[in-house]
């Protein structure tokens, strides 16, 4: 029997706010969309995934869904069991797993759960016990609710797809706060499993918050080094830190030679583990010749905010005997923070001579030493 997960991501997320509808913002660094996508399409026992959308959301929902293997997106409805039927109907027979969107981490072992509960009844759904008091109330308590068996009823929630569609013909969708809500008013019976708080939906800032919060717990700090050397050559101003600096003489490079940026690149890139930046951007290839090495910076960054990772650092040492990098340490802080999407404090930059010792003492050219510390999921 074919098993299909059904995301329904056609809501408007008013209660959260926001720019965009919840289920297309970024939590931990990659859309909530996404996060309940991948879960499902990774799922062993899963065959397919279809996604249903509210009109006017298609172009957002198929470019953060890039490269997942979605079909085509289904057009959602005014309500959350419109939605569902829209998918239902477009998926048409086999097991169904009926998710919502704003519930971006399912674990593998609740669908395991439920699909194995489903062998024996027409429906099952991940449950979990309340723990708070229940009342009545507007401003003052009314009558307290008896909390005894209650269950708080979460989603994925697998059925048969033809049981699910004649409940809602059955039922209507007036009865439908979710599917279970239907299946129960159509006489059907549904079986509970064990739910999981990581399947917590995500409807105001509070939970958002808390959200936020437990996948930067699961995230593990990393470290990288960099270092540049460019040699004195021609006329100034040279390229220090994305800034052009007054020099009466210019640094050689294939690129602007901004030893700065070079080394804090390769620094992004050692803690990702993504190689060197002569990896990313080879000096034999013409279009980096006279580049500017922001581009360079930034790509850096891009490739860690699309494996979810985060910058927390950047600290760089300039060794040099000329120019004097004091006048522009600031100028340099806030341009590399404004190319990596950091605060000013999060970008630290020293300088220091080597006491006329060496090729920069000599003052042959600039060297420069990164560090960068970002923190990354484990598996990343
Ligand atoms: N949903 C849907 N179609 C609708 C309404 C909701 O597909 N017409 C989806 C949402 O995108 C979400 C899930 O149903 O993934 C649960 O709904 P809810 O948390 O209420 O999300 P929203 O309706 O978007 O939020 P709000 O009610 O705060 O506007
Ligand atoms: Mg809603």
């Amino acid at each position: 029997m074919t098993v299909s997960a059904l995301i329904v991501a056609a809501g408007k997320g008013e209660r959260l706010g926001g720019d965009v509808p919840k289920q297309y913002r970024p939590i931990g660094g990659k859309p909530v969309l996404r996060w309940a996508v991948e879960a499902m399409a990774g799922h062993r026992s899963i065959d397919h995934v279809r996604v249903v959308v509210g009109a006017g959301q298609e172009a957002i929902a198929k470019t953060l869904l890039e490269g997942l293997p979605i079909g085509e997106l289904i057009r959602g409805g005014a309500e959350r069991s419109d939605s569902v039927l829209n998918g239902l109907r477009a998926i048409a027979e086999g097991t169904v797993l009926v998710h919502d969107a704003a519930r971006p981490f399912c674990p593998p072992a609740v669908i395991d759960r439920l699909l194995t509960a489903l062998k024996d009844s027409d429906g099952a759904v991940p449950v979990l016990p309340v723990a708070d008091t229940l009342a009545f109330g507007d401003g003052t308590l009314d009558a307290p609710v008896d909390r005894k068996g209650l269950l708080r009823v979460q989603t994925p929630q697998a059925f048969h797809v033809e049981d699910l569609i004649y409940a809602y013909e059955e039922a209507g969708r007036a009865a439908a706060t979710d599917e279970s809500t239907v299946m129960l008013a159509a006489g059907l019976k549904v079986t509970t499993v064990e739910g999981d708080p990581m399947l917590e939906k995500l409807t105001t800032q509070a939970d958002w918050n808390r959200a936020e919060s437990i996948i930067a717990s699961r995230m593990v700090p990393r470290t990288g080094m960099g270092f540049d050397v460019h040699g004195f050559a021609g006329e100034g101003p040279i390229m220090l830190g994305g800034i052009a600096v007054p020099h009466s003489r210019g640094l050689a490079g294939h690129s602007d030679a901004d030893v700065v940026l070079h080394a804090i690149t390769d620094a992004l890139l050692g803690a990702a583990g993504l190689g060197d930046i002569g990896e990313h951007f080879p000096p034999s290839d013409p279009q980096w010749k006279g580049a500017s090495s922001d581009l360079f910076l930034s790509r850096a960054a891009a490739l860690i905010s699309e494996r979810n990772g985060t910058i927390d650092h950047v600290d760089c040492t300039i060794v040099a005997q000329e120019p004097k990098v004091g006048p522009h340490r600031s100028a340099i802080r806030e341009r590399i923070a404004a190319i990596l999407g950091l605060r000013i404090n999060q970008v630290s930059i020293k300088a220091t001579t080597t006491e006329g010792l060496g090729f920069t003492g000599r003052r042959e050219g600039i060297a420069a030493q990164a560090v960068a510390s970002i923190r990354m999921m484990p598996n990343a």
